[in-house]
């Protein structure tokens, strides 16, 4: 049985202070849904404070990327380990960063590497963009991103690894995917692609989460599906009434 998971991503908002006070809010509302594994990923500068505020506590806490070499001359990026000290979870390859910022299923693949040599829980991001969706192309690309991503690890590392399938006309439009179709490419082009890489009881164990105008009324319909593991959360993960009912809605399934 694979253990329900929630993870908020909050993306470019919250300062180190306001952070604070989101977890200060929320924490109470959702410490008692121990059946969910649950996350939250403040920006870099607001990662110290949150993560001391949770310490202790059943929320982990992740960053929104890092750099995949250990140390050295890359003005700007953080290392795995300089993410280890404060954080047990990392999204890789959220397609924002893709589209605006470069990412390539080659650096996701390093980057996921190195989360996990690190002892991080890398949470990779996948997901067709409109014109792919539009061109029938969420086949190719949602199986490359997971092939390439993925590729080189060894099965036991496949612990450590959450997927995330964002169809990118979702993220942050309203415009959810429907509950059946996020299903069907998390099993056809998602768990299949996995079973070829690795073995099928992998395909079966690794936990895929959906993204994409996730809210705390949609939420129920698509934990209800059977391959749907959780959620990766972007607006409604700023709202603490929205994300505990998230958390409410996964702890059910
Ligand atoms: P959204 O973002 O929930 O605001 O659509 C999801 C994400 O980008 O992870």
């Amino acid at each position: 049985m694979r253990k329900p998971f929630v993870a908020g991503n909050w993306k470019m908002n919250k300062t180190s202070a306001q952070g604070v006070a989101l977890v200060n809010e929320l924490l109470p509302a959702i410490i008692g849904y121990d059946r969910v594994e649950r996350v939250v990923c403040p920006s870099y500068l607001a990662v110290p404070a949150v993560s001391a505020r949770l310490q202790g506590s059943p929320v982990g806490v992740g960053t929104q990327d890092l750099y995949w070499e250990t140390s050295g001359a890359y003005t700007g990026e953080v290392a795995p380990d300089m993410v280890k000290e404060f954080c047990q979870y990392v999204i890789i390859g959220h397609s924002e960063r893709r589209a605006k910022f470069g990412e390539t299923d080659e650096s996701v693949n390093k980057k996921v590497k190195a989360a996990l040599a690190a002892g991080l829980v890398a949470i990779m991001c996948v997901g067709e963009t409109l014109e792919e969706n539009e061109a029938g192309q969420t086949e190719a690309v949602v199986s490359r991103q997971v092939r390439e991503g993925l590729n080189g690890l060894v099965t036991a590392a496949m612990e450590n690894v959450v997927i995330a399938y964002e169809p990118v006309w979702a993220i942050g439009t309203g415009r959810a995917a429907s509950a059946e179709g996020a299903n069907a490419v998390i099993k056809d082009f998602i768990r299949k692609p996995v079973a070829a890489l690795f073995d099928e009881k992998t395909a079966q164990s690794v936990r895929v989460l959906y993204g994409g105008s996730v809210t705390g009324a949609n939420a129920r319909e698509f934990f209800s599906q059977p391959d749907i593991d959780g959620a990766l959360v972007g607006g409604a993960s700023l709202k603490p009434v929205d994300f505990t009912a998230i958390v409410a809605a996964a702890a059910e399934r």
